[in-house]
């Protein structure tokens, strides 16, 4: 029998029943015939840490966090990247060979690369970018914009200082604007996106006016249950490039497979369909 270790992953979060990640990873380590499995893991933040080093001691090569782990988790870590630092949060465990844990946080590149294969006429340096919401979302959307060169972020959030924070985090290409005033950011935003919870299954609509909305702007939503909210159907009819939120959760997930599995997946309706099965 072949002693080569069968890798093992995972999905870390409480609750964890509704994550998509098992069903993602799960796709891909059947369609790349890889003998690995991923598994969700529902531990409170008490048990997090023991959780940890058990993973790290029975051989796993990694995990993902997710909610409401991913800030508490950097403490665990032994390298965090710049890009997670500077997001203060992590979504991706690696356990190095030389026994270090690695933290990254993958929620920025999944956004920029969802917007990439999905607008491919996308440009950031188009114009400023609005940005709906102060979260833990809006700080890897945010990070991830000013990477890519985007000009200015207007920031709005029902609770005005939660945005005054993610400025004095981010610098003076932000600029804060009333949650009410918040349409006003259409005449000129050639991004806009919404990282708010609005408009998800279960939530309130997202009821911010659209009626400025350039016909060139790019905009997407972080939600993507249901696919086709309300902000991209009304900016859809007003001809405006829209892409939903599914992209980015498979996106995000394809450096920590690749990482762990040794195989780089790809991002196509298959996985769509997988994901939404
Ligand atoms: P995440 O880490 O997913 O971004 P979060 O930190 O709870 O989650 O942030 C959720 C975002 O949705 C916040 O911007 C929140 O606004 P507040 O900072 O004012 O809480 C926004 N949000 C949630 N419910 C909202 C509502 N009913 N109206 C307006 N904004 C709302």
């Amino acid at each position: 029998m072949s002693d080569k270790k069968i890798p093992l992953a995972g999905v870390i979060g409480h609750p964890i029943a509704h994550s998509r990640s098992p069903h993602l990873h799960g796709h891909w380590l059947k369609t790349h015939y890889i003998p690995g499995y991923y598994i969700p893991m529902d531990v409170t933040a008490d048990d997090l840490p023991d959780v940890i080093r058990t993973l790290r001691k029975m051989g796993f090569v990694g995990v993902n966090i997710t909610v409401p782990h991913k800030e508490k988790v950097m403490e665990l870590a032994d390298l965090v990247t710049d890009r997670a630092s500077l997001i203060g949060a992590a979504n991706t465990l690696i356990f190095r060979r030389d026994g270090k844990l690695h933290a990254d946080n993958t929620d920025g590149y999944g956004f920029i690369q969802n917007l990439r294969q999905n607008a491919p006429t996308w440009n950031p340096k188009a114009g400023p970018a609005a940005v709906l919401g102060a979260g833990g979302a809006a700080r890897a959307v945010i990070a991830s914009l000013l990477e890519v060169g985007v000009p200015e972020i207007m920031i709005a959030n029902r609770t005005r200082v939660r945005a005054e924070g993610l400025q004095s985090d981010f610098g003076n290409r932000l600029r804060v604007v009333d949650w009410v005033q918040a349409g006003n950011m259409m005449d000129v935003a050639a991004t806009v996106v919404n990282t708010t919870s609005l408009g998800m299954v279960g939530k309130p609509e997202l009821r911010v006016p659209l009626d400025g909305l350039r016909k060139g702007a790019v905009v997407t939503d972080l939600v993507y249950a249901p696919l086709q909210t309300r902000l991209l159907r009304e900016a859809g009819e007003m001809g405006c490039v829209t892409v939903d939120g599914l992209g980015m959760l498979l996106h995000q997930a394809v450096p920590a497979f690749e990482r762990w599995f040794g195989h780089r997946p790809e991002v196509d309706d298959a996985t769509r369909a997988a994901v939404l099965a």
